[in-house]
């Protein structure tokens, strides 16, 4: 392929989300968040009643997933869903899901259908190890435990959810466990990826970074 993609990948609010918009406006480029993806399954396989350890009923469920990105709205059966899939149990749903191979699996081929002309800023847990490894540029973003906390915290007082930072702080360290250690696509940075520590840095400095780093590769 010679749609560039730059994969962006790590820990639950690490900032990948803001810092992919960020470089994708910039480079004029498209943007994939493959999290609200494991999230939107979560979501539909709640709302049919779906055990979240039932792989293959979950597999079905991400393989026929009637969802759309329009703009800052997501879209699932026709429904706008934007705010619900933000929340922690959402959230916590959303990694259980993602840790069965044949949801990944069947998740592959609509992420990968996202790269398309001039080219596609990605971020998840797993562009540059899986699902584009041969990404021109991968960043790994880190920030400290504290430090993700605050953010997301600030995100969902933001959204006018009811949250405590105890409870942010256990929720982020228990998902961020369950991603790594899972067998299959485990969150862990790629050999060629960049690391980036954002906990002392702008959201400016990072996208200037990371833009700058792209168009020195071009
Ligand atoms: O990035 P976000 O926090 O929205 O992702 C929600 C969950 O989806 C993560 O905790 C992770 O378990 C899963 N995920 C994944 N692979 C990705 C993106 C997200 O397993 N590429």
């Amino acid at each position: 392929e010679d749609v560039p993609v730059i994969a962006i990948d790590g820990p639950s609010a690490s900032g990948k989300g803001t810092i992919a918009q960020g470089v994708a406006r910039v480079l004029g480029f498209h943007y994939l968040d493959s999290g609200a993806l494991y999230r939107l399954v979560a979501l539909a396989a709640r709302r049919r009643g779906i055990e979240l350890t039932a792989e293959q009923p979950l597999a079905q469920v991400a393989a026929g997933l009637d969802a759309s990105f329009e703009g800052d709205e997501v879209i699932l059966d026709g429904e706008r869903v934007t705010d619900t899939i933000r929340s922690e149990p959402v959230s916590q749903d959303a990694s259980k899901v993602a840790s069965h191979p044949q949801v990944r699996a069947a998740l592959m081929a609509r992420q990968r259908a996202f790269r398309r002309p001039p080219g596609l800023v990605a971020e998840g847990r797993d562009m540059g190890t899986h699902v584009f490894p041969d990404a021109r540029l991968k960043i790994f973003l880190t920030a400290s435990p504290e430090e993700r906390a605050r953010r997301r915290y600030k995100q969902l007082i933001d959204k006018g959810m009811d949250v405590t930072m105890i409870d942010l702080v256990r929720d982020i360290a228990e998902r961020d466990r369950r991603d790594r250690e899972r067998a299959v696509a485990p969150l862990k940075q790629a050999d060629d990826a960049v690391l980036i520590d954002t906990t002392s840095l702008t959201i400016d400095e990072i996208v200037n970074a990371v833009v700058a780093r792209y168009r020195s590769l071009t």
